[in-house]
């Protein structure tokens, strides 16, 4: 290792604290409506939020995304993360393992989630390029690091084109997933990281098995952007110039929920990219979602020392739009009418998609 990755997981959490990454593109969830139900007929008491993902029960449907471990500065937030999750019931990813896999020392950056947070969904994580290369016994220690439920792979194909460092050689997933599947003691689920996945990916990936999603498509945290102002600091004019161009692509979160329902609607999907309000994780759900994700405006609670109350809230206002759509729990809410405005309403018609 590996200095180079360390310090680049640092710097990515510094510009995503002090910088304006997100956008320009919108999650699309603004083009659905829910229908307000004037006369409920249930008790806040009634409403039951909890889900099931991989087989673990969560209290909420809400997983704390992947994002850090890897630098020792990142022990203490992955241990936050993980006592909040595990207090409130929800899910909760790390970061790239793959510093851990360079350098043993890193382990407990990672290791220490499954210490705070002994019964709740632990999702581990690695990246397209290292899946692709390394062997299986590796892949076993990236799940048993963190004694994971299933390993989410990031599909960065994007970033890493942008990145200074990054790889170029992404030939040879399909495959290795069919193979590692066939071994793995876990789940697998397959996860971009806010460019989304289309309908033509997932059904590629179910046609090898694959039955679980994390879609973080556009509208959240922009990698485009986050690696923009690491080549603009580091003064590489093409390397910024070719994240200039990918600002505006990849497929907007409320669409990519479709893509992926409309592919495999047996599948659990988590939706991810953007989830910032109450009302964004009630309407993911209304789509197909099992859970919702949040990277960047927990990563901000918890610098500013307010995640539990942020979540905490969060879970409170989705109860509440429960109620008032009249739904008891997410099976009910996902029989609600809806109005789809454009451009998603386009994009639906044009691409065939399904609404649940
Ligand atoms: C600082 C930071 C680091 C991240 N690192 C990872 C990572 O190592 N692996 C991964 O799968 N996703 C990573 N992500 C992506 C998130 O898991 C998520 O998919 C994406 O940020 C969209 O969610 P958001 O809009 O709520 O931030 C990271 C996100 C942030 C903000």
């Amino acid at each position: 290792m590996s200095y180079e990755g360390v310090n680049r997981k640092l710097e990515h959490i510094e510009i995503a604290l002090r910088e304006d990454v997100e956008g320009p593109l919108t999650t699309w969830f603004e083009c659905v409506y829910l229908i307000h139900k004037a006369v409920p007929e249930l008790d806040l008491d009634d409403i039951d939020i909890s889900t099931e993902f991989v087989g673990r029960r969560l209290r909420a449907p809400i997983i704390v995304s992947g994002m850090t471990g890897g630098a020792p500065e990142t022990e203490k937030i992955n241990a936050e993360l993980a006592k909040v999750a595990e207090v409130l019931g929800l899910g909760l990813g790390v970061g790239s393992q793959r510093q851990a896999i360079e350098n043993e020392s890193l382990r407990s950056t990672y290791s220490v989630v499954r210490e705070y947070a002994p019964t709740t969904l632990v999702l581990a994580n690695i990246g397209i390029s290292e899946f692709i290369r390394y062997d299986i016994s590796l892949i076993d220690k990236i799940v048993n690091m963190v004694s994971a439920d299933a390993l989410a792979i990031h599909l960065n194909v994007a970033q890493e084109l942008v990145q200074p460092e990054g790889s170029h050689s992404f030939k040879g997933f399909i495959r290795k997933l069919e193979v590692v599947m066939e071994e793995l003691s876990v789940p697998i689920v397959v996860k971009e990281v806010g460019f989304g996945i289309s309908k033509e990916v997932a059904e590629e990936l179910v046609g090898v098995g694959v039955s679980h999603f994390d879609v973080a498509g556009a509208g959240g945290t922009n990698w485009a952007k986050i690696e923009m102002l690491r080549a603009r600091y580091r003064k590489d004019k093409l390397k910024e110039r070719l994240a200039l161009e990918l600002l505006r692509w990849g497929i907007p979160t409320a669409a990519s929920i479709l893509e992926v329902w409309t592919a495999a609607p047996n599948s659990e999907i988590i939706a991810s990219g953007g989830i910032r309000t109450a009302l964004d994780v009630v309407k993911a759900l209304r789509l197909g979602a099992s859970a919702v994700g949040l990277a960047l405006p927990l990563l901000r609670a918890y610098y500013s020392g307010t995640l539990v109350e942020y979540l905490d809230g969060l879970v409170k206002s989705v109860k509440a739009l429960f109620l008032l759509t009249g739904s008891r729990n997410i099976n009910e809410l996902r029989g609600k009418p809806i109005v789809v405005y454009d451009p998603l309403n386009t994009w639906i018609t044009q691409r065939g998609l399904k609404i649940p």
